[in-house]
């Protein structure tokens, strides 16, 4: 309706599978008693955290939130035309300021039926960003699902034309595998109607790569440090946050960036929460992230093996970053309706068997007499 109110056109669910106290021991447990230790990134997102990545994005250094941006702007008219109205779905939303590039278009086109459905673990940030968005759009609707996107969501409607969305490069901070499955998880949500938007940054010189990781304000730093408070505090645990430096490279036969802990000094912590004593050599590091940089061939091959297929691609005039527009591929829907028709010719014979079963007579068949 044109004038609701902005509590009538808000709809915030969950947590809804958002990590339990267990769960958050086990991971920690297990990355912190790895010979490479590391803690999922997952955990960085809390509210110190989700404050210090929106001062990451505005950092001179830190380019890929700018080039999205500026491809955004000028391709945000040709990914809205198709649009008929529907659900625009984003993974990891945060502050959800590039949707707005989008949106934008959609008001000057009066292309008003549409619902925004964030997606994101740090509830806090997921509710500001919805209610600024509410005042700024006053026709938009607005269904928040605080949760984890690496596990079954299961509250995303499907009813409507969908446009999902991921900025940010974040498929780049999931390992190869994951990422497949990952983007497999969406395409099985998707109609072939149906569109993704997925924001990917490419290789590019180390000149340029591990400076956006490493900043001159130390603003990355704080943010990977902080990683250690959200383990002190929900485990009880003791890390001096001193003790460790941040350190960050571009390993370019992964081609990825790595960000680690390093101990400057020998380590020796407590976590009462898990019952656990950790020691740590000079120089040992926990990793906390990884951020793939694709070529193009590379994200090629992620995508058709994800079931996908690309429509379009968008670059910035030096390809620094890219946004490519997906819709799941037709074969994948084969492979489905092939699969449920044999799932269904199974069920057919096997219930055909059992009506034979069922008509013969029982004494013929106990008897074994003809
Ligand atoms: N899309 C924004 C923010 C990217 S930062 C941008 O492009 O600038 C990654 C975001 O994903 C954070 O808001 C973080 O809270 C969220 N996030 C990280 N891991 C998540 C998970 N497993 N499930 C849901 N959200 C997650
Ligand atoms: N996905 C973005 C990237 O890989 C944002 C991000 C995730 C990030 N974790 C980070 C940025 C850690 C800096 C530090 O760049």
């Amino acid at each position: 309706m044109y004038n609701a109110s902005s509590t009538d056109r808000i709809e915030i669910v969950g947590p809804t599978n958002v990590t339990s106290m267990n769960e958050f021991r086990r991971d920690i447990l297990k990355g912190l008693t790895a010979s490479q230790k590391f803690i999922p990134s997952k955990y960085f997102y809390d509210a110190c955290g989700s404050n210090l990545f929106e001062k990451i994005c505005l950092l001179p250094e830190y380019y890929l939130t700018r080039m999205e941006l500026s491809i955004l702007k000028d391709s945000a008219s040709a990914i809205m035309e198709n649009f008929q109205g529907g659900d625009l779905i984003e993974l990891g939303s945060g502050a959800s300021w590039k949707v707005k590039t989008l949106l934008n278009v959609a008001y000057q086109s009066s292309l008003i039926d549409i619902r925004y459905i964030p997606i994101d673990v740090n509830e806090l940030v997921l509710k500001e960003a919805s209610k600024e968005l509410l005042s700024e759009y006053p026709h938009l609707k607005v269904l928040g699902i605080v949760a984890d996107f690496t596990k079954k969501i299961e509250k995303i409607p499907t009813e409507r034309e969908k446009l999902f969305i991921l900025f940010g490069s974040t498929i780049g901070n999931f390992h190869e595998k994951e990422a497949i499955t990952f983007l497999r998880n969406i395409a099985q949500l998707m109609e072939p109607n149906d569109r993704f938007l997925l924001g990917l940054d490419m290789v590019k010189p180390r000149e340029v790569l591990e400076p956006a990781y490493n900043d001159t304000q130390g603003v990355t730093s704080e943010f990977n440090k902080n990683i250690l408070s959200v383990v002190n505090r929900k485990l009880d645990a003791n890390f001096h946050l001193d003790h460790f430096d941040h350190y960050a490279f571009f390993d370019s036969e992964k081609s990825q960036m790595e960000m680690h802990l390093r101990a400057n000094c020998k380590i020796a912590a407590e976590i009462k929460g898990l019952n656990l004593h950790i020691t740590m050599e000079k120089g040992e590091t926990i990793r906390t992230e990884i951020s793939r940089k694709f070529t193009i061939r590379r994200a090629e091959a992620m995508i058709a093996e994800a079931g996908f297929v690309i429509k379009r691609w968008f670059f910035d005039p030096n390809q620094w970053f890219s946004l490519i527009e997906l819709t799941r591929s037709t074969s994948d829907l084969w492979k489905r309706h092939l699969n449920d028709q044999l799932t269904q010719r199974r069920a057919r014979k096997e219930n055909l068997r059992k009506c034979k079963f069922a008509n013969m007579k029982r004494p013929v068949r106990m008897h074994g007499k003809v």
